[in-house]
């Protein structure tokens, strides 16, 4: 039986959904939120200790600023309503990406929120906010050459915004889409990863327990036999 220590998440296909069951793409991103609930239980009840949530790429600043704007007040509203319950569960919260770009007020509550939850340890929950993979690589790079340290597998990984994060286990990608659209290109060398046809705000407990079930049955060979 393969051990998990880490799930990573590409939400994909709010839009879809919401326009499908709702006739606009916002409503599926509200209803994609109660997924992400859904998801952060069962991954304590599977006592998986890190779990990375693509939130927001580098390229979704391409979107409508409507669009934009929603994704930032359900976030701001997330983190809000929902610090306690992170807090009483004992999880951590940690943004990974590029936090400089966004509005001093969501940078203030985010910091706010790593700090209230620093010291949390049962679940530590990676938000991948104004991420991209190409972006972290960059910036590790720069800051091995800033330190004058030697370019090698350790330091790239120990610059990148996941330093301390074991690599992923485990991919997910919903929206019946098999792209990685620049998520943790890195770090998922030996990642086993799963394209699920459903759209985010569909994915439930039963679909991620299946595919956690299927994972641990996998025979991992890391280049051996
Ligand atoms: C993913 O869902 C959520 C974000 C990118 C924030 P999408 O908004 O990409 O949904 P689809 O793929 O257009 O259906
Ligand atoms: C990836 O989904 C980003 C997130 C889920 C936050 P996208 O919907 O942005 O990816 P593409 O554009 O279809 O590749
Ligand atoms: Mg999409």
């Amino acid at each position: 039986m393969n051990p998990i220590k880490h799930v990573a998440i590409i939400m994909d296909g709010n839009g879809r959904w919401g326009l499908k069951n709702k006739k606009n793409r916002n409503a599926g991103h509200k209803a994609g939120l109660v997924s992400v609930e859904k998801i952060i239980k069962e991954t304590i009840i599977q006592k998986i200790k890190f779990l990375t949530l693509y939130t927001f790429s580098t390229e979704n600043w391409k979107r409508p600023a409507k669009e934009i704007n929603f994704l930032f007040s359900l976030l701001e509203n997330f983190l809000l309503t929902k610090i306690n319950m992170l807090t009483k569960n004992n999880i951590k919260l940690k943004i990974i990406g590029d936090k400089t770009q966004l509005s001093k007020k969501i940078i203030k509550l985010l910091n706010n929120s790593e700090k209230q939850t620093s010291s949390n340890k049962k679940l530590q929950i990676n938000l991948a906010l104004n991420y991209g993979s190409k972006n972290e690589l960059i910036n590790s790079i720069k800051i091995i050459k800033r330190k004058n340290i030697v370019i090698n597998e350790k330091n790239i990984s120990s610059n990148l915004f996941t330093a301390n994060v074991p690599d992923p286990d485990i991919l997910i990608r919903t929206g019946n889409t098999k792209r990685l659209s620049n998520f943790l290109l890195w770090q998922i060398a030996y990642t086993e990863i799963f394209f699920e046809k459903k759209l985010w705000p569909d994915f439930n407990e039963k679909d991620y327990r299946k595919i956690i079930n299927e994972f641990k049955n996998l025979k991992r060979n890391f280049g051996g036999v």
